[in-house]
């Protein structure tokens, strides 16, 4: 393995990991030596991830809780500092999306949306650089969307807490950039996971995706994990505030 792709010694927090694309960053970053906790509100399915990859001889751990919790979620990151005497990497990837007009869109769903992918962010990050600061280094790698700069109808409260996550990228990697800490943002475009399931299903749709991606094909989770793993190893090292889009080209066609 390239030590320069390596993460052998470092541990490392993924909030929604459980599926999806978070599943596919942990389980990448596994592969690549790294101590994994691996987080989401549905226990039975962390602990299977957990030991699915305890099996194939890496370190894992599974932890439930809802990123949407301001206390549990604090209290989280402290926990894993704690617990493995340190905390080099954390991914922010947990996200829900809402989908519906405006003019419909409840202010519960707005909140939800919002804190979700957005405030627990802030949160995580705030707590997570506590340990990262007096270790002098460390990651925070942010699931942003192509939504963050483009935007498509119906999404109003993920488009708008996409571009708020680029945003809150920024402002981190200035503020921890002197302490060691790099913060950046990926922005993937259209991934076969759970949460588009059911757009990938949609004829019409997936003739959309496959018709403008110059890929002329969804992407794949481990895709997404591989970018995760140059922001989080040494070959990202000099990479800070940046928002990195995985999307097969879809935002540079016209
Ligand atoms: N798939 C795509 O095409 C795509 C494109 C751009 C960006 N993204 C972003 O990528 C991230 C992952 O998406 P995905 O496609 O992998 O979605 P997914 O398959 O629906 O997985 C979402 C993950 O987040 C967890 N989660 C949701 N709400 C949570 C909460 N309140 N607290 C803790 N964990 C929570 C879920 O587990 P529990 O339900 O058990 O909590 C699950 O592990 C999201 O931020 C999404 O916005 C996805």
């Amino acid at each position: 393995m390239s030590k320069l792709f390596s993460l052998a010694g470092r541990v490392a927090l993924v909030t929604g990991a459980s599926r999806g694309l978070g599943w596919a960053i942990a389980e990448t970053f596994a592969e690549h030596g790294a101590e994994v906790v691996l987080a989401a509100r549905d226990q039975a399915a962390l602990d299977a991830r957990a030991e699915a990859l305890a099996a194939r001889g890496h370190k894992a751990h599974a932890m439930a809780f809802d990123v949407a919790d301001r206390a549990a979620s604090s209290e989280a990151v402290a926990a894993v500092a704690a617990e493995h005497g340190r905390l080099d990497i954390l991914v922010n990837n947990a996200g829900i999306v809402h989908r519906g007009p405006i003019a419909e869109l409840a202010d519960a769903d707005w909140d939800r949306v919002i804190e979700t992918n957005l405030t627990a962010a802030f949160r995580l990050a705030r707590e997570a650089a506590r340990p990262m600061v007096a270790q002098g280094r460390g990651r925070i790698i942010n699931t942003a969307s192509i939504m963050a700069t483009v935007a498509r109808p119906a999404i109003a409260s993920y488009v708008a807490a996409k571009g708020g996550l680029v945003a809150l990228t920024r402002a981190l990697a200035v503020e921890f950039g002197a302490e060691g800490i790099t913060s950046n943002a990926i922005a993937p475009g259209y991934i076969s996971t759970e949460m588009t399931a059911d757009l990938e299903a949609n004829a019409e749709f997936d003739a959309f995706v496959r018709t403008r991606t110059p890929l002329a094909r969804w992407g794949r989770p481990e895709e997404i994990g591989a970018v995760a793993l140059f922001l989080a190893s040494d070959a990202g090292s000099y990479v800070n505030g940046h928002l990195l889009v995985a999307d097969g080209g879809l935002t540079v066609a016209l």
